[in-house]
This record gives C-alpha cells, sequence and structure tokens, in this order.
C-alpha cells in the first residue's frame, strides 16, 4: 500500500501563488519521490485547475477539499463532484473538523457526501477526529465510532477499498503546533483500524488511514513509521513548497 502524502491548503493561496507553490513541489519532488508515495494537494477551489495543470507532467494528484452530494441545481456557493473532475481533480475531502465545527456540517451531511462523492468516481478521504474535551472526558473511541460509522452509512459495502481513506485528526491538534504522540496515534489509528474491519470486513487492510494535526518535516518520518498510519494529511507545513518537499520525501 503506497503512502499518501496530502496537502490542505484550505483557504490559503490565489491562483498565481497556488500555481508557483504547485510548480515549485513538482521541481523539488516529483523525480526523487519514492516508488511508494502518493502525492496529493488540496487547493482552495479557485486555483485546482491550475494546480492540476501544474501538476500534469508529474503523477501528483489534486482534490477539492469540499463538495455538495448533488449533481447541479440551486445551491448557491456550491460545487459538485462533477465540476471539481472538470478541473483535474481525483480526490474530494469529507468531514474535515472546519467543516463540522466551525460551519456546523452534522454527521448526516458528511455521510451523504462521502457516499455521493464515491459513487460519482471520486476517491473520497474522510475525515474524523476528537476535541480536546471530548479527549478529556475519555470519549475518543465513542466518538471516532460514531463519526465512522455514520459518516460511511451509506457507502456499499463492495466499495473499492483503494477509493476510500480516513483521516485521524484530532482537532486539538490542528494547526496548534502540539502532535498527537507516538502511543495516541497508534491507539487511535489501530481502533480505526478495527471498526473498519467491523464494516468492510477483510479488505479494510487495504484501507488508508492518514494522521493529520501539526506534520511537519522534524515529525513526519515518525508518524508515517507507525503501525497503520498510511500518510499524512498536513495544513500549514504544506503551504510553502520546500517544506512539503521535505515532508514527502522524509
Ligand atoms: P495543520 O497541519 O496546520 O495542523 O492542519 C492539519 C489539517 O487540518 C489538515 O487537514
Amino acid at each position: 500500500m503506497k503512502k499518501l502524502m496530502a496537502a490542505n491548503w484550505k483557504m490559503y493561496k490565489t491562483w498565481d501563488q497556488a500555481c508557483a507553490t504547485a510548480r515549485e513541489l513538482v521541481q523539488l519532488a516529483a523525480k526523487q519521490l519514492p516508488e511508494d508515495r502518493e502525492v496529493l494537494v488540496f487547493p482552495p477551489f479557485t486555483a485546482l485547475r491550475g494546480v492540476s495543470e501544474a501538476f500534469a507532467s508529474s503523477d501528483f494528484m489534486t482534490g477539492g477539499q469540499d463538495f455538495y452530494p448533488g449533481e447541479e441545481g440551486a445551491f448557491t456557493g456550491e460545487i459538485s463532484p462533477m465540476m471539481l473532475d472538470d478541473a483535474g481533480a481525483v480526490y474530494g475531502l469529507t468531514g474535515h473538523s472546519e467543516r463540522r465545527h466551525v460551519l456546523g456540517e452534522p454527521d448526516e451531511l458528511v455521510a451523504a457526501k462521502t457516499a455521493y462523492g464515491l459513487d460519482k468516481g471520486l476517491n473520497v478521504i474522510l475525515c474524523i477526529g476528537e476535541r480536546i474535551e471530548e479527549r478529556k472526558a475519555g470519549k475518543v473511541e465513542d466518538v471516532l465510532k460514531r463519526q465512522l460509522e455514520i459518516g460511511l452509512q451509506d457507502v456499499p459495502r463492495d466499495v473499492d477499498p483503494e477509493r476510500l481513506s480516513i483521516a485521524y485528526e484530532p482537532v486539538w491538534a490542528i494547526g496548534t503546533g502540539e502532535v498527537a504522540g507516538p502511543e495516541e496515534i497508534k491507539a487511535a489509528h489501530g481502533f480505526i483500524r478495527k471498526i473498519l474491519l467491523d464494516i468492510f470486513g477483510e479488505k479494510a487492510n487495504e484501507i488508508r488511514i492518514l494522521y493529520g494535526g501539526s506534520v511537519k518535516s522534524a515529525n513526519c518520518a515518525e508518524i508515517i513509521s507507525l503501525d497503520n498510519v498510511n500518510g499524512v494529511l498536513v495544513g500549514g507545513a504544506s503551504l510553502q513548497g520546500e517544506s512539503f518537499s521535505q515532508i514527502v520525501l522524509a
């Protein structure tokens, strides 16, 4: 299973800035990329096509940070999986903690997006993770189980496991500089694998589980060497071509 090294650029970068970073990344990392790694960037929608084009000479991929579970219609401000595909994206992100906790997206909408995106041909990364008060209350497993069971409730049990990934992003580690420790990551990822096995059976071993939350070049090698860590989803440290290239090559 290849490790998926993913960058979430969130609401950063104009078209020119995004294209420049994408070109720099190709220059710094495409030729040296180990066989067992894949690189994926989630730019803002407005720069998606430009970044997809900047990656054309490489195997690097792009994805949409969000999408609406419908083909077209009167949904002001929304964007469909087909539009993402049209802009060169092959992945879609669902359930990011900022969508859940800043924009108030409920588990059921995350579920609808996850199933719809997969049905329309996107590879989907479903993000899950507990808040600090949930961790302190000993509820990590309850939260992860609920977010997985509801988030995946409409996904067909015969889904191609290579098209579905889970990102474990503890909310308290996102953008805070505070990284979950190796034992915390191993425990959460092992638990996620167990729930996936309960839902999908044996083929759940082929579903990638990424870690996200203050990943940087200094901690990436250790994190991706842990059991059941099949890649990373990086925010802040992915915004510069140089630091993200160090992460993907770590
Ligand atoms: P940071 O790497 O900035 O903590 O963000 C993680 C994240 O939210 C990736 O989706």
